[in-house]
């Protein structure tokens, strides 16, 4: 099992760049089985979680083909239509295929994924929508079916809450559903916005994405189209996050700064010097001490959840007391005990961690959890004294691409053994 060794304290300089956003490309590969026709995809990052979305895509009968950070699907013919067990619990965005095998092939069937380590993550939302689009869901065995043998038709749709997955599926399935689909606090993501544009690409009829409602109009078949996925803005905070903790002067390239407002909102308020450089490129530079600063997890445009981790570990280096709320998973804290092994002071109260800094922070063994877990306690390490060692660090090569590369370009001393 690989793990990293990262001796702290060298500040990260110079620039890093962005790669595709992995949670756009992942609903963007799933929309590929709603066309016969190929789709080109351009800028997918190369991480594990793609791996296994291509995977699903080839199990079900679509032909792949990648060329660097371009892949090419067609899904001429299904041999089958389920996202089986063995996938779904190694990624539950495999959930992502329910909404387009129902809407092109009237059946699909798809594992449950159980429970997962940030929360119980139900897609109880996903299912209450498809229904409402008509189709027959059984849940037999551990597996959700769902018929819809003489195709979806459009209905109104109203999110008990925001979910983005669930918004993507079923904005996936309304496309081809006969008449009009209205979803009701949607979700308003960039990566939502961006499936949009690519459904609109290859035919779809779509308005207000990226708003709270969006309006689809059905139609009878869509066809191919070429795509570039936009910059994943979880990877260039974390970057950002990474430039401000260890006191260095770091351009994050090829990102989206608009996407990014809250982080950079909140840097500033802790004191970091962030510049918008040009319209794809933000630089932090480390000015007067970070300040603490309290933090609260939102659905977009407020702060991500994906950024909360990271976040902590930088206020484990903030002077004064934060207190970092996570609204949007119940259980997305496991970090913290790590951190606290690492030398900071945090303490958990429900779904609140009141963070004391700054504190001095010591290299340690620790242990990822989670994906977003694991890049805080990378960014822990930058600033730590001495050495880390990260273990499970295949948690973060499901979304990161290259990290110990891209890091070390900016002077990290980090490697993978
Ligand atoms: N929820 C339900 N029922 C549903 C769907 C969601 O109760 O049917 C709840 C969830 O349990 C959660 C909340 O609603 O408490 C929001 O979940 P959401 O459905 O929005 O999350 P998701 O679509 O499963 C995506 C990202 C996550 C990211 C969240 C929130 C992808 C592939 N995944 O998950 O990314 O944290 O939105 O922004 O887009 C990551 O990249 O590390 C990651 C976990």
């Amino acid at each position: 099992m690989d793990r990293f060794l990262i001796e702290g304290g060298v500040p990260l300089n110079g620039e890093i760049q962005t790669s595709g956003a992995k949670n756009a490309a992942l609903p963007a590969l799933a929309a590929c089985l709603l066309t016969p026709e190929p789709v080109t995809l351009h800028r997918i990052p190369r991480v594990k979680d793609i791996a296994t979305m291509t995977s699903l895509l080839r199990a079900v009968g679509a032909k792949v083909d990648m060329d660097g950070g371009t892949v090419r699907v067609e899904a001429k013919e299904f041999v089958k239509t389920e996202a089986p067990y063995e996938l779904v619990k190694t990624m539950r965005a495999s959930s992502l295929v329910l909404g387009p095998m129902a809407a092109r092939c009237g059946t699909a069937r798809v594992s449950m994924p159980g429970g997962c380590a940030i929360g119980a993550r139900p897609i109880n939302l996903h299912i209450l929508g498809l229904e409402q689009l008509g189709a027959q869901i059984a849940q037999t065995h551990g597996y959700i079916e769902a018929s819809a043998p003489d195709g979806l038709r459009g209905a109104t749709v109203h999110f008990d809450r925001i979910t983005v997955t669930g918004t993507e599926d079923l904005m996936m399935a309304a496309v081809l559903a006969r008449g009009e689909t209205i979803l009701q606090n949607a979700a308003r993501e960039p990566e939502v916005t961006d499936l949009a544009h690519l459904l609109i690409r290859m035919g779809a009829r779509i308005e207000g994405a990226g708003s709270s409602t969006i309006r689809i109009e059905g139609v009878e078949s869509l066809h191919g189209a070429e795509h570039t996925i936009i910059p994943d803005r979880i990877e260039a905070g974390t970057f950002l996050i990474g430039g401000a903790i260890t006191g260095g002067n770091l351009l994050v390239t090829q990102c989206n700064p608009e996407h990014l407002g809250a982080l950079i909102a909140k840097l500033k308020l802790c004191g970091v010097a962030v510049s918008e450089e040009a319209s794809n490129a933000v630089r932090v530079k480390a000015g007067v001490a970070l300040r603490a600063c309290d933090m609260i997890t939102e659905e977009y445009p407020g702060f991500p959840t994906d950024l909360q981790a990271q976040y902590m570990a930088l206020m484990t280096q903030a002077d004064g007391i934060s207190m970092v709320t996570e609204t949007i998973f119940e259980n997305r804290f496991m970090h913290a005990p790590e951190l606290m092994r690492m030398g900071a002071s945090i303490r958990i109260e429900g779904r609140q961690a009141i963070v004391a800094g700054p504190r001095e922070l010591t290299g340690a063994q620790v242990m990822s959890s989670d994906l977003r877990a694991s890049a805080s306690l990378v960014l822990a390490a930058l600033v730590a004294k001495g050495q880390t060692t990260v273990d499970r660090v295949y948690h973060m090569d499901r979304g990161y691409e290259r990290i110990e590369q891209k890091l070390a370009g900016a002077g990290a001393r980090v490697t993978r053994v």
